[in-house]
């Protein structure tokens, strides 16, 4: 396939999406719009991917980065005006020139593929994606001759009567000849309904000079354009729809599609069971034979094989082969959790390494630690690793049983094999294999309700 470049148009303003966020920037299962549309163009082998921005540019220029490049349309006199802006952009000669518009974000490198081979089998100036809609309104109208040739497109506001009739509608993507669509770039008007440039014009323009122009036509749900929220929300179902089938394509049993969430870049191993309710985002991969329970969420992390998680939150962390976690447990960035861990209910970590076979089963928080292999750490335990101005490591090596109800005021070490008493608030290091206490004796004074008044020592 010859060189192609692609330009999306994204300078309008999107007033029905009632938004300060430019149009293209609202996000369809986790992902702007735009970034969609171009990894359309990725996956269609685009070499060169331009958006034409204009309204808000700074905004979508920011979040997009130097992924791709950017052309200014400052005033939007229309799509046909956002090409001539491009112009500069483009070289005379024939390589393809995809036009693609950043709403429309449900475009797959597959469809877009297909177009430039039917574009440069048939030798055109110029291809129009189209698809049939059983109700056309508002989308222009694929006018064709006697023959079934392209003719023209006119627009909802320019038709006739009988020209509205057409349900073969212009998505208003399309593949161009660059250099003749230069030329035709040059005797656009602005003569219609809405005194704008039409891009749409350029068809009708290229048959006159003689030149091809054909259609290529595609499922309507490929097409779709986002203009309100309604149809984003729309797309957003598409998109969650075609990602959730192509992980149970490959192996994974999502229990209820409609209620699993999974973005784009997610990365999931045969045999994984997923249960309603879950969210899985980022660059998240998760292994093979997991079972990820309901109403779970997981955000850049890695989960490696036979994993157990449930009803927890995990954000840029790992755990390591059949390890469990949850339910109700919090794992915030930058734990790194071993192979055959526990981690139960009401758990947090933060910033922890926490070896293969230790357990935190219950109701404790682990900050800032290195926690080694077969540690237990009872019900209750807590890493106390803020002293109010700084953040500092606490250490607890091998086999070290923490009882229930503990503190371990950081920086502090416990030693291997070491054991320490439930209730012990330990503020210094415990030697290998020793049983530290640190908590007041018991007092117990017998009788002793017997021997006082009990209204005088309710009153004290
Ligand atoms: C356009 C097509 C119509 C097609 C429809 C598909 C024209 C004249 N009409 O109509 O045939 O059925 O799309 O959705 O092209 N934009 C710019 N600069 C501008 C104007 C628009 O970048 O000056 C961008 C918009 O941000 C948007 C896209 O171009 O992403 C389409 O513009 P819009 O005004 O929505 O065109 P439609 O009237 O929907
Ligand atoms: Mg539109």
């Amino acid at each position: 396939m010859s060189n192609t470049i692609a330009l999306i148009l994204a300078a309008g303003k999107g007033t029905r999406m009632k938004s300060e966020i430019p149009k293209v920037l609202h996000k369809a299962a986790g992902k702007y719009m735009l970034a969609h549309v171009v990894d359309g163009c990725t996956e269609a082998g685009v070499s060169q991917v331009y958006a034409i921005v204009g309204h808000k540019k700074e905004m979508i220029m920011e979040a997009m980065g130097s992924e791709i490049n950017y052309i200014s349309q400052d005033q939007q006199l229309g799509t046909g005006h956002a090409l001539m802006v491009s112009k500069e952009f483009l070289p005379n000669d024939d390589t393809n020139v995809l036009v693609l518009v950043g709403d429309a974000p449900l475009i797959d490198g597959n469809t877009l593929s297909k177009m430039m081979e039917n574009h440069e089998s048939g030798g055109n100036s110029a291809t129009v994606l189209t698809a049939m809609m059983q109700n056309p309104t508002g989308y222009g109208r694929i006018v064709k001759d006697n023959n079934g040739n392209l003719s023209r497109i006119v627009e909802q506001k320019d038709g006739t009567d009988e020209e509205l009739k057409i349900n073969e509608i212009n998505s208003g993507m399309y593949c161009f000849n660059s250099g003749d669509l230069i030329k035709s770039l040059d005797k656009l008007g602005n003569d219609n309904a809405q005194q704008e440039y039409y891009l749409t014009d350029v068809i009708e323009i290229m048959n006159k000079d003689g030149l091809k122009t054909g259609t290529f036509i595609t499922d309507v749900e490929n097409i779709k354009a986002v203009n309100s929220r309604v149809e984003l929300a729309q797309v957003e179902k598409i998109l969650r729809r075609r990602i959730n089938e192509h992980h149970m394509e490959n192996g994974v049993t999502i229990i209820d599609p409609d209620a699993t969430y999974i973005n784009k870049e997610v990365t999931i191993g045969r045999d994984t069971v997923i249960y309603p309710g879950c969210i899985l985002e980022g660059e998240t991969q998760i292994g093979s034979g997991c079972t990820i329970l309901e109403r779970s969420k997981i955000t850049d992390c890695k989960i490696a094989d036979g994993v157990t998680i449930q009803t927890s939150i995990l954000v840029g962390s790992s755990v390591g082969e059949y390890s469990k976690i949850g339910p109700y447990a919090y794992i915030r960035p930058d734990c790194k959790i071993g192979k055959n861990a526990k981690i139960g209910d009401f758990v947090e970590m933060k910033n922890a390494r926490f070896g293969d076979g230790s357990k935190a089963s219950h109701l404790t928080y682990v900050g800032d630690a290195y926690v080694g292999k077969n540690v237990n750490l009872g019900c209750g335990v807590v890493f106390v690793n803020y002293d109010g101005k700084e953040k500092h490591i606490t250490v607890v090596e091998d086999d070290v049983f923490v009882g229930c109800n503990t503190n371990l005021v950081s920086p502090v070490t416990v030693r291997e094999g070491s054991y320490i008493a439930a209730g012990s608030t330990i503020t210094e290091e415990v030697p290998k294999d020793s049983l530290a206490i640190a908590r007041s004796r018991q007092v117990t004074k017998e009788n002793y309700y017997k021997t006082h008044d009990r209204k005088k020592v309710d009153e004290k």
